[in-house]
């Protein structure tokens, strides 16, 4: 079992934990911080289904890296959901030896058809993005004006099958600031809400600084006290606080506090593109090797040695960059899975 005493580092020290694998670049909504309708319109063209990973060919590749050190897996988009036989999938990375956890970020309106059977194939957990329960703001946000409550009957199926539950919430100034009191007060009882700040992933966003919300002002926005809570484990993404009453939510400052130092995380894109940052441009065609009949052990060749000279700390060095590399195109959020 070398992969959980010695995982592969990276040239900053940092060890090979999570795996996020996208099996799909497709949405049935079209957020507008993530895949604007203007942009991914009618004509848009989306992967095709022979370019995608086969599950096959997914689960050899996780196994690959879990050798390398992986213990956590996520399944993200575009919408995993869209996914025909996700079930099957998740079975598969189940079975892998040293995976000690399997999740999945999803927007949670294919929950009610799928999550009983996701549980059985072994998925553990859930995290459902919900930007407001506000019908006009949320209906805005999503691009296809559809109801908070379908979302809402999405993570009732999660919680009824004994999946875990999150539930993230992108926050953006003079957007959806209004409705995070009424998200709180209605879901703080079910399920750990985290509020994202607003980033600049892919291209099309048009993020500007002055709409990030800092955890500060979304705390006094909840109202009541806060007190810091320990984290979970190191690199959690979400720092987490606690109401007097207990109840506890988390916040992703990944803009105004970076986690790079203690970031695990690697992408692996629909198509068999690892990428070893959010913010990358580019990154390591793990497809084309193995469509090109490479062994086993000389993919985990090409993954480790990618791992090991990853030097990647986008957020911590934003300031920097979006000055010298504006028009640096990124990867999409779409393509990579958040
Ligand atoms: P668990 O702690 O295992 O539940 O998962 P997670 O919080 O790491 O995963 P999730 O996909 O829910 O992450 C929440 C959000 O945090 C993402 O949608 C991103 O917006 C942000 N995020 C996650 N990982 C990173 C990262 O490596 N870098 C940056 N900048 N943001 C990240
Ligand atoms: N900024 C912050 N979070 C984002 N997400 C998508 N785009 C952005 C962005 N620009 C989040 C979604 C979802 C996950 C896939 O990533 O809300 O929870
Ligand atoms: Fe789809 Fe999630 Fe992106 Fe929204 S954030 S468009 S639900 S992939
Ligand atoms: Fe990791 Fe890149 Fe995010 Fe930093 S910006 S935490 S290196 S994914």
């Amino acid at each position: 079992m070398p992969s959980v005493l010695s995982p592969l580092t990276d040239a900053l020290g940092r060890p090979l934990r999570d795996l996020r694998l996208s099996v799909t670049d497709r949405c049935n909504l079209r957020c507008t911080y993530c895949m604007p309708a203007e942009v991914f319109g009618p004509d848009f063209a989306f992967l095709p289904k022979s370019e995608l990973l086969s599950f096959e060919e997914l689960e050899r590749l996780a196994r690959l890296f879990v050798r390398g050190g992986v213990q956590k897996l996520r399944l993200t988009g575009g919408e995993p959901l869209l996914r025909r036989g996700l079930p099957d999938l998740v079975a598969r990375l189940s079975s892998i030896g040293g995976v000690q956890d399997i999740a999945m970020t999803t927007n949670g309106l294919l929950l009610p058809r799928l999550a009983a059977d996701l549980k059985a194939a072994g998925l553990k957990r859930v995290t459902v993005s919900l930007d407001s329960l506000d019908p006009q703001v949320f209906g805005r946000m999503n691009g296809l004006g559809v109801q908070p409550d379908r979302v809402l009957d999405g993570i009732e199926a999660a919680l009824t099958a004994g999946l875990g539950v999150k539930i993230n919430t992108v926050v953006q100034r003079g957007v959806n600031e209004d409705s995070l009191g009424e998200l709180w007060r209605a879901l703080r009882g079910k399920a750990l809400l985290r509020f994202i700040e607003f980033m600049d992933v892919g291209n099309h966003n048009g993020w500007n600084l002055s709409a990030v919300v800092p955890p500060g002002e979304v705390l006094a926005r909840l109202g009541g006290n806060f007190t810091p809570v320990t984290a979970n484990y190191p690199g959690e993404v979400a720092t987490r606080y606690a109401d007097d009453q207990g109840f506890e939510v988390g916040l992703i400052a990944s803009v105004s506090a970076p986690f790079c130092g203690d970031c695990t995380r690697a992408r692996l894109s629909a198509v068999g593109v690892l990428y070893t940052c959010l913010f990358a441009t580019g990154g390591l065609d793990l497809r084309a090797s193995l469509r090109a009949g490479a062994s086993d052990d000389e993919l985990y060749a090409l993954l480790s040695e990618r791992w090991h000279a990853r030097t990647d700390r986008y957020s911590e060095e934003r300031g920097e960059l979006t000055r010298r590399s504006a028009q640096r195109p990124k990867v999409e959020m779409s393509h990579i899975g958040g």
